[in-house]
């Protein structure tokens, strides 16, 4: 366990050689900043949202979905799926030191560290546990929001490939929109070719990040994709033959 800039608790995992959480940033501010708040930001007048959270993780990213829908009086009913690999990781979170942000979340936590699943009259939040790679061609119904917060390309490569994303493609509809803190342009340009559109996710606090959507997206600034491959012709996303 490590503490981050915000003062808030993320790992490190020694498998992957790699935090969960950019520690510069914070893994709270991270989460709400480059995923809940601008997926939610397109999403002010829906009564229902189907959110896919790649991969849970420490569960910051639909914790802090929670939290943010609590803080800002939204009513919404939130489905949240979650494929993860490691079990033990999710048995092992209710010991974990979440922020006081997510005190009121403890049954949650306890919960889906303990069954994997939690619901109630809002939320219904179900983590999957397996590759996701093997699970998400079983998904059917499609999403509104998707966390894209795998380890980084660097080091998980299968979740971030051309193919991959064509997958996320599958399990989005015109208006859904995609998140990650991933900047890259090789990232933005599986995104790009899977028919997303690509956004710059700029603000005080935190680095910059990547929204995506198939369809228009008013306010955030689009990136000139057509204009980036001019200016890196040997720009390739990753690809699973890779
Ligand atoms: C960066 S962490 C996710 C952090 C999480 N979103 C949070 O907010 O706490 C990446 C997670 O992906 C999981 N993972 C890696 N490869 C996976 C795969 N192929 N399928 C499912 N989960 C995977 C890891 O076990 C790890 O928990």
């Amino acid at each position: 366990m490590v503490k981050s800039e915000d003062g808030s608790c993320t790992a490190y995992s020694s498998e992957f050689g790699e935090h969960y959480h950019s520690t510069k940033d914070g893994a709270l501010t991270e989460s709400l900043h480059k995923h809940v708040i601008p997926a939610f930001s397109c999403f002010e007048e829906a009564e229902s949202l189907r959110i896919l959270d790649i991969c849970f993780g420490l569960g910051f990213n639909t914790l802090t979905t929670l939290y943010h829908l609590r803080h800002s009086g939204m009513n919404k009913r939130v489905e949240i799926v979650s494929p993860e690999l490691d079990e033990p990781l999710v048995h092992s979170l209710k010991y974990f030191s979440y922020p006081e942000a997510f005190a009121a979340f403890a049954p949650v936590i306890t919960a889906v560290s303990e069954t994997g699943l939690y619901e109630d009259e809002h939320f219904r939040i179900e983590v999957l546990f397996g590759d996701a790679r093997a699970l998400l061609p079983t998904l059917e119904q499609p999403f509104d929001i998707i966390y894209q917060d795998a380890f980084s390309p660097e080091h998980n490569p299968v979740l971030w490939t051309k193919e991959y994303f064509a997958e996320l493609a599958r399990l989005t509809h015109a208006h859904s929109v995609v998140t990650t803190y991933s900047t890259a342009l090789r990232t933005r340009l599986a995104l790009y070719e899977n028919g997303f559109n690509v956004y710059l996710n700029k603000g005080e606090g935190y680095r910059n990040a990547t929204v995506a959507c198939k369809g228009a997206l008013q306010r955030f600034e689009k990136v000139d994709m057509p204009h980036k491959i001019k200016c890196n012709p040997d720009v390739e996303c990753l690809k699973d033959n890779d």
